[in-house]
């Protein structure tokens, strides 16, 4: 896990959905790099870039500079582009019958680095690209992995960036939402992401004095929890806010996908908070409304907390390689940043312990899981 390469040239990749901080990342990752006088490039949208430069005439590569990295610590997105498609591991590569076929072109990527004179990689990404990094890293290119994504669920880090803003914004979201709904008396579902952790949803409704929470971990039953709506009005509040991760299902039943998986592509989720919603005016019949937060909650300027973990996360990669390491993921670890091996770091999904603080504080709160 250490090399003793003399670097002169990194790349940075963004890959998989974006999130806030993102921006901040690269920003510190360059400016750290170019004060130990090495050359930094960024790879466009995730490897796209290296693995189809013909689809980029300015070049698959964009050179990282002081210029290019000013003033972007506040953006949202991300400067080299993004994308959740075409992983080399499982490359869509349509055939001459029209079938797409899963294609392994990770050795292929890791002779583009050679031709690029690129010495090491930083690799900002969620599970699928760490996963996709730790490969790159077997096969002895020199990697260091980022963790990024807004639900959370990456192991071995206590947090990652862009969950902040994202719960910060879902929090001010539900907020406005209680007016209308005390107004109109109605049910408020919430539908929120987070595919298979229920980190946003459970935060932000805790946060926002939801009265039912309804996450991947916890099938529901939705009995109990128009018993809860029931108990709101006893209580004398004429209305209900229910959180939904996009992830969550009912017991004994499957998520809501609005889209199959597909060669070098996830299903994708969609519909959770409609189903709650009809279930529940069915159950109840009170005027139930959803309201979807979705990508609203990836986009927008990094809340201060992901900026400055963003930056010390984008330092700590390139002080990673000036110390020799390779193959392991930067991770917060209070009151410090450290080290994780990337396959210690993927090998599983950080799930809310239900056993957790937040959920027994929900509880207490009088919170419904919907079980
Ligand atoms: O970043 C993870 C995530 O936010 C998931 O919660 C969600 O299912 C997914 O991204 C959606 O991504 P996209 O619409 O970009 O495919």
């Amino acid at each position: 896990m250490t090399s003793s390469t003399t670097i002169r040239r990194i790349a940075i990749s963004t890959g998989g959905g974006d999130a806030p901080g993102l921006n901040a990342v690269i920003r510190a990752a360059v400016l750290s790099a170019l004060s130990r006088g090495w050359q930094c490039v960024g790879i466009r949208d995730g490897y796209h870039g290296l693995l189809s430069p013909e689809q980029y005439p300015q070049g698959g590569l964009i050179p990282l500079t002081r210029e290019t990295v000013r003033g972007i610590t506040d953006d949202g997105g991300t400067i080299l582009g993004t994308t959740n498609k075409g992983n080399p591991l499982h490359f869509p590569v349509t055939g001459p019958d029209g079938k797409v076929e899963d294609v392994d072109r990770s050795g292929e990527l890791v002779r583009a680095f050679a031709l690029h004179q690129i010495d090491a990689l930083i690799s900002i990404g969620g599970d699928g690209s760490l996963a996709i990094a730790a490969v790159l890293a077997k096969k002895g290119l020199r990697v260091i992995g980022v963790p990024k994504t807004i639900d959370n669920d990456l192991d071995g880090t206590v947090i990652t960036f862009g969950f902040d803003t994202a719960i910060s914004f879902a929090t001010l979201a539900i907020d406005r939402l209680q007016s209308t709904a005390d107004a109109h008396g109605r049910v408020m579902v919430v539908e929120v992401m987070g595919r298979y952790a229920g980190w946003i949803a459970l935060s932000s409704g805790v946060a926002s004095s939801a009265d039912a929470i309804l996450i991947p971990e916890v099938p529901y039953d939705l009995a109990s929890v128009a018993k809860r709506i029931d108990r709101c009005e006893e209580e004398g509040q004429k209305y209900s806010i229910v959180v939904v991760a996009e992830g969550a299902k009912p017991r004994g039943g499957t998520v809501s996908v609005a889209r199959p998986s597909e060669v070098g592509r996830a299903e994708r989720l969609g519909g959770a908070g409609e189903r709650v919603a009809a279930e529940l005016e069915a159950l109840t019949g009170r005027e139930t409304r959803c309201v979807v937060l979705g990508h609203l909650l990836r986009g927008g300027s990094p809340t201060a907390f992901d900026r400055l973990l963003a930056l010390r996360f984008g330092a700590a990669a390139i002080r990673a390689l000036e110390e020799g390491r390779s193959g392991v993921m930067v991770a917060l670890a209070p009151p410090t940043v450290n080290y994780v091996p990337l396959e210690v770091a993927t090998k599983r999904m950080r799930v809310v312990p239900l056993d957790s603080d937040t959920v027994k504080t929900a509880r207490d709160l009088g919170i419904c899981f919907g079980d």
